[in-house]
C-alpha cells in the first residue's frame, strides 16, 4: 500500500516510466503476464527432482519429451527465454535485404529482426488494427498481403512468423483455418512457417470455443495440429507454460538446427540445458501439462473477460473481443485530445499508477513508433495493456482494478501528453524517461 503522494514521488523519480518503478511501490502489477504466474504445487514438487548435470540431465529429457508431446518438431533447443530463441533464429536466418513477415511482431521479435539487418513487416488482417472491430480471430494473417510479398520476392523471405495469440494486437487469436492457409501459402513458395507460440494454449482454447467443428477436440490435439502446420517455433515459456523463466526454439530442418545450436553454445549454453537450470526444465515440463487443461483454460479466459466486460459496461473503450491474457484499453479513443506522438497510452498508464498503484504497459507509439531510419511514425493503435498474471490475483483484486480504471477514465480529458527526455537506441520503452507537456 502506498499513498497518492508516495506514488507521485515514485513515478516522478522513475522518469514517468513504469518499468523503472520498484515493484514494492506497485499494488496490483499488471505490467506483464510473463514469468509472473504462480507455479503449482506440482511444479514446485518437480523442481525438487531437478538434476543439475551439465550434459544429458534427466531433467532435460523430461523437458524435451513434454515439448515434443505438444510440438513434435525434430529439434528442440532450450533457451533462457523467448528473445534468446529469437536472437538465435534471426542471427541464422535474418540479415540485410531480408523481410520477415508476421501477423504482428512483438517488441523483442521486431527488435531482433531489425538487429540482424532484416525488415520486420506486420500483416495482420485490417480488423486486427481496429480496436473496436468485432471478429472472432483478429490475429489472423492477411493472406492477400502475404501472397503479394511472396509472389514478388519469396527469395528475400527466409521465414514467415505467426504470433499466437497476437500480443501487440490485443491478445487476439489466430484461427486454425488461417494457420492452415498461411502454411499452404508459405509452402507453395518454399518458405518455412514458424510460430511465436508464447500463448499457444490460450489460442487453442479460442479455436475450441469459436471455430466450427473444434469444440469436441482436446486442447492438446488442436495444439498438435497447429504444430504440424509449421516448420518451427520460438517460445517464451514464461507465459502459458507457467515458467518464471524459460523458452525454446524448435524446428525440423537439420542444417538450420545445427547452425542454431552453434549460436546457442556461444550465447546460452550446452544444447541439453540452454540457458536453464535442471530445476527450471522440470518446472516447465510439468507446467506444459497444466497449460492445456480445459478447466484451467476456461477459468483463465473467463476471468480475463470478467475484467474486460466490466470496463466495457462502464463505457471504457477496450479492444474487443476481450483477449486471452490481457485487457487492452484503447487510449486513442479515451485520450483523443492527446496526439499519438504525445503518447496517450503512456499518459493513461501513468494515471492508473498515480490513482491506484496499478502498473500496466503501454503498447503503442512509445513501444513501436521509432523506425530503423530514425523517424517517428505513430503505431497502428495506442493501447494500454492490463496483463493478467496466471493464477495470481483474485476477483476482489480485479474488482479494485475495475474501480480504479473506471474513475481514471472519467478524468481522461484532463490528462496531459508526454515527451521523452531520454531514449535509448532500441527497445526504448524499457528505459526511456519522460516529462509531461503542459
Ligand atoms: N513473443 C511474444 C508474443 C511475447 O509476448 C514475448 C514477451 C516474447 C516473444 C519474448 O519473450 O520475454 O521470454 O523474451 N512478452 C512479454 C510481455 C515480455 O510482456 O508481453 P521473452
Amino acid at each position: 500500500m502506498t499513498t497518492a503522494s508516495e506514488r507521485n514521488a515514485a513515478i516522478e523519480s522513475a522518469g514517468f516510466n513504469l518499468f523503472n518503478l520498484h515493484s514494492q511501490d506497485v499494488l496490483i502489477d499488471l505490467l506483464t503476464d510473463s514469468g509472473t504466474g504462480a507455479m503449482s504445487s506440482d511444479q514446485w514438487a518437480a523442481i525438487q527432482h531437478g538434476d543439475e548435470s551439465y550434459a544429458g540431465s534427466p531433467s532435460w529429457f523430461r523437458f524435451e519429451a513434454a515439448v515434443k508431446e505438444l510440438f513434435p518438431f525434430k529439434h528442440v533447443i532450450p533457451t533462457h527465454q523467448g528473445r534468446a530463441a529469437e536472437k538465435i533464429i534471426f542471427t541464422v536466418l535474418g540479415g540485410p535485404g531480408k523481410v520477415i513477415p508476421n501477423n504482428t511482431h512483438f517488441d523483442t521479435t521486431r527488435a531482433n529482426v531489425e538487429a540482424s539487418g532484416a525488415e520486420a513487416r506486420d500483416m495482420v488482417i485490417p480488423e486486427g488494427r481496429d480496436a473496436a472491430a468485432i471478429h472472432p480471430f483478429k490475429g489472423n494473417m492477411d493472406l492477400d498481403v502475404l501472397e503479394l510479398l511472396l509472389a514478388q520476392s519469396a527469395a528475400d523471405v527466409p521465414v514467415v512468423f505467426l504470433t499466437i495469440t497476437n500480443n501487440s494486437g490485443g491478445g487476439q487469436p489466430v484461427s486454425l483455418a488461417n494457420i492452415r492457409a498461411t502454411s499452404e501459402l508459405c509452402h507453395r513458395y518454399g518458405v518455412p512457417l514458424f510460430l511465436d507460440a508464447c500463448r499457444f494454449a490460450e489460442n487453442a482454447w479460442f479455436i475450441h470455443e469459436r471455430e466450427e467443428g473444434q469444440s469436441g477436440r482436446e486442447i492438446g490435439d488442436i495444439v498438435r495440429e497447429i504444430a504440424s502446420l509449421a516448420d518451427g517455433m520460438t517460445m517464451s515459456a514464461k507465459k502459458d507454460p507457467f515458467g518464471n523463466i524459460g523458452g525454446w526454439l524448435a524446428l525440423n530442418d537439420d542444417d538450420i538446427a545445427e547452425s542454431c545450436r552453434n549460436v546457442l553454445i556461444l550465447t546460452e549454453g550446452f544444447p541439453t540445458y540452454g540457458g536453464l537450470a535442471g530445476r527450471d526444465l522440470e518446472a516447465l515440463a510439468q507446467g506444459l501439462k497444466e497449460a492445456v487443461h480445459p478447466d484451467y483454460l476456461r477459468y483463465r479466459i473467463r476471468s480475463t473477460a470478467y475484467l474486460g466486460n466490466a470496463l466495457d459496461a462502464a463505457g471504457v473503450p477496450v479492444v474487443k473481443p476481450i483477449g486471452g491474457h490481457a485487457v487492452y484499453i484503447d487510449a486513442k479513443a479515451l485520450l483523443s485530445h492527446v496526439p499519438p506522438l504525445h503518447y496517450p497510452g503512456q499518459s493513461l498508464a501513468i494515471a492508473l499508477y498515480q490513482a491506484g498503484g496499478i502498473r500496466s504497459c503501454e503498447i503503442g507509439s512509445v513501444m513501436f513508433a521509432r523506425q530503423p531510419d530514425g523517424t517517428e511514425v505513430p503505431a497502428a493503435m495506442e493501447l494500454v495493456r492490463l496483463a493478467i498474471p496466471r493464477r495470481t490475483y483474485t476477483q476482489s483484486h480485479v474488482d479494485y482494478v475495475i474501480e480504479v480504471v473506471t474513475s481514471v477514465a472519467k478524468e481522461a480529458p484532463s490528462l496531459p501528453g508526454y515527451r521523452m527526455t531520454y531514449e535509448p537506441q532500441s527497445l526504448r520503452h524499457f528505459t526511456a524517461r519522460f516529462e509531461s507537456i503542459g
